[in-house]
């Protein structure tokens, strides 16, 4: 028998209608959803944005429970739960949509899945669909281009006060000594990831004389959607995970 297809659909930043036509025909025609969800008293922002067209009778929904930490043991251990669940479905020929905030390559807890699949079963056949990231949905919501002509644009993960990043394998990816210089030398920088480290890169901004040229973008396309300018209003507060920053020189 043939494989099941593993879809991995995008469903955009937050307003439904930044789905695309392509994920949206696969989100209804799919008979299993796979909805990640790393906090179970929160609902999935993906699920959120989806759900208005998804039908519970004639879907299967399957929330994937994964911890919200960086203790690799305790991930691996959550994706080998997960694998469970899938593979099985998939060898039996079924089709099954994962669901996502933004685009699945950009920073999405799909590409782990994504890497494990390949190497578990190479011949399980895997469809990525692009979806309309938070980064794209920000710039146009605040009219800031990204960039013309020869401009450079960075976008990192401002994962500054722990001073390092792990990639899916586990490979420690230090980025803390590059927020400098990216600021120094990129034209627009946009970093996500922003809610825990907020007030040491404002305090960075402040040293580059960039203060000015930010602006933090929170939950962009939801109906709570915050946009500010004025960043040191935000100084001490607590900021929530889907929020981002754009520097523009
Ligand atoms: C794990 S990454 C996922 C990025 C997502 N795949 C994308 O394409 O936008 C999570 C980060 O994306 C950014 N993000 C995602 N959705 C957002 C939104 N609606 N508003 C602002 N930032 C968002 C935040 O910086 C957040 O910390």
């Amino acid at each position: 028998m043939a494989y099941g297809t593993l879809y991995a659909v995008g469903v955009g930043p937050g307003d439904p209608e930044l789905i695309t036509l392509k994920g949206l025909r696969r989100l209804q025609s799919a008979s299993v959803i796979l909805i990640p969800q790393k906090d179970f008293s929160i609902e999935s922002q993906a699920y959120r944005i989806a759900k208005t067209y998804i039908n519970p009778e004639r879907q299967k929904i399957l929330f994937l429970p994964l911890p919200m930490t960086k203790d690799l043991k305790r991930l691996n251990s959550a994706w080998e739960e997960i694998l469970k669940k899938v593979i099985p479905v998939l060898e039996a020929g079924q089709d099954m949509v994962y669901i996502l905030v933004g685009d699945p390559f950009l920073y999405g807890t799909f590409i782990y899945l994504f890497e494990l699949l390949k190497s578990r079963n190479p011949s399980i056949p895997i469809e990525v669909i692009p979806g309309i990231s938070s980064i794209q949905a920000a710039s146009a919501r605040v009219q800031w281009p990204l960039a013309v002509a020869d401009e450079r644009v960075a976008i990192l993960p401002a994962t500054y006060e722990e001073g390092e990043s792990r990639d899916y394998s586990g490979r420690v990816d230090p980025i803390s000594p590059f927020l400098r210089q990216t600021l120094e030398q990129f034209d627009t920088v946009v970093l996500m990831k922003i809610h825990r480290v907020f007030d040491k890169v404002l305090n960075l901004l402040e040293e580059l004389g960039l203060v000015e040229n930010t602006i933090y973008v929170e939950k962009v396309g939801f109906p709570e959607e915050r946009l500010v300018r004025d960043l040191r209003t935000l100084r001490g507060r607590e900021l929530p995970y889907l929020s981002l920053l754009i520097i523009k020189k």
